[in-house]
């Protein structure tokens, strides 16, 4: 849905200047058409086998979790906020999933008395905790437990979930342990498993070698007389972010993880957050200064790793374009941003045609983990978000004023 038509650049027919004009720099602009595409991918090769469960970390405002839960979006959730959030679109509980290792007495309560489908449960103390609960306010707590299959897909450090040595979910070993003890609780009602080996993962084998290590636990399951219902896939589906990489499609995920669970009448789940929403989101940039040194030249624009941390915390790429063709000589050039650090970039050594100062470029791809991560750090308040939908666009969220920073200071 990013096009260039004549000289400028678009997200579905609107241009990326006119953007700029109405809504100011720096936003997030996203395509609407391009998002409810990806996710009817999922739906699509999972037919009427599971429920795809929006990752909501990878983005959290409410108009996007809007559409997603007008066409049938579940939700997977890492918090009460996120829950809430989701509760306030119209989500149904019944598609909402709830996983972190850190889910609080309110966090669990609030879940409960809204009755969401399941919790991923990532330790026995959790599973302890969410029994006590249920006990007290006399509800079934239903759960899958997240198992820790030791899969280590090749990833950034930061974002492998499914390895020996990290916090997530319960040890591969322990699994079937895990499972009896529950099934000793009055309160809880196992429905599944549940696990998520990392994100950003460009090749299918670690997601099948994750699947064959979760069958034998479900097998051994049902030695022990426990039927699971749901198996949870997790999220994990990487995207291109560059021109070689080339990322599987849904479909190719999906037909080889059905070969691995070869029974028809379990039910899947799948917890996409950037396949969905990442290439569907922009971040619309100003350069303010330009400086030109010895060493290389700068591009110092209204946009700081606070409003897009992702290439100083992953070292991620994000490729840049400028908003309108031009003709002129690139240089190898460092995209900064105002913040006091080095680490404050954008992009780096991109070979950039010299602009002016005022014009704009675009950070691609950054509509999941993007707006969702950022911060007010150096008091500079969150950014606009605008959603492209044809040839209209709509202000989903407001951009923050100053005032904002105190909003809950005393
Ligand atoms: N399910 C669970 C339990 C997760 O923890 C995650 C992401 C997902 C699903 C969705 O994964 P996805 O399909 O988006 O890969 N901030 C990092 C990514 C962190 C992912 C955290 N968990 C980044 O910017 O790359």
């Amino acid at each position: 849905m990013l096009n260039f038509k004549n000289e400028d650049l678009c997200v579905e027919q609107v241009k990326l200047s006119d953007i700029a004009k109405k809504y100011g720099t720096s936003t997030y602009v996203y395509s609407r058409n391009q998002f409810i595409s990806n996710f009817e991918n999922y739906k699509k090769a999972l037919g009427c086998r599971g429920i795809v469960c929006f990752a909501c970390k990878a983005n959290s405002n409410r108009a996007i979790l809007k559409v997603l839960a007008d066409i049938g979006a579940g939700a997977d959730t890492t918090s009460g906020g996120e829950i809430y959030r989701c509760l306030k679109v119209n989500f149904d509980p019944s598609k909402i999933v709830y996983a972190g290792v850190g889910k609080t007495s309110e966090e669990i309560e609030y879940a409960l008395k809204n009755k969401i489908l399941m919790f991923n449960v990532e330790s026995l103390e959790e599973l302890d905790a969410i029994d006590k609960i249920a006990s007290r306010i006399k509800v079934k707590a239903k759960i899958a437990f997240r198992i820790n299959p030791y899969v280590d897909p090749d990833t950034h450090s930061y974002i492998v979930t499914g390895k020996k040595g990290t916090k997530f979910g319960i040890p591969y070993e322990d699994a079937v342990k895990a499972y009896l003890v529950a099934k000793k609780k009055k309160n809880i009602v196992i429905l599944g498993i549940h696990s998520h080996i990392g994100s950003q993962i460009l090749d299918i084998e670690p997601f099948k070698i994750a699947a064959q290590k979760i069958k034998k636990i479900v097998d051994d399951l049902e030695k022990n007389g426990i039927r699971l219902e749901y198996i949870n896939c997790g999220g994990g589906l990487g995207i291109e972010y560059t021109k070689d990489q080339k990322a599987p499609s849904p479909e190719d995920l999906m037909s080889e993880l059905f070969s691995v669970f070869d029974d028809k009448d379990k039910k899947f789940i799948f917890e996409p957050g950037r396949s969905i929403i990442a290439n569907a989101g922009h971040l619309l940039v100003k350069v303010i200064y330009r400086k030109f040194t010895d060493e290389k030249n700068f591009l110092i624009t209204d946009a700081g790793m606070n409003d897009l941390m992702r290439p100083t915390l992953y070292k991620a790429y994000h490729e840049i374009i400028p908003i309108k063709k031009i003709n002129a000589r690139k240089v190898k050039t460092d995209v900064v941003g105002p913040i006091c650090e080095s680490g404050d970039f954008i992009g780096k050594d991109r070979m950039l045609p010299v602009l002016a100062q005022g014009e704009c470029v675009l950070v691609t791809c950054t509509g999941a983990y993007g707006a969702a991560m950022s911060s007010e750090y150096n008091s500079r308040p969150l950014l606009a978000e605008v959603l492209v939908n044809g040839n209209k666009t709509s202000l989903i969220r407001k951009r923050a004023k100053w005032e904002d920073l105190l909003l809950n200071e005393e």
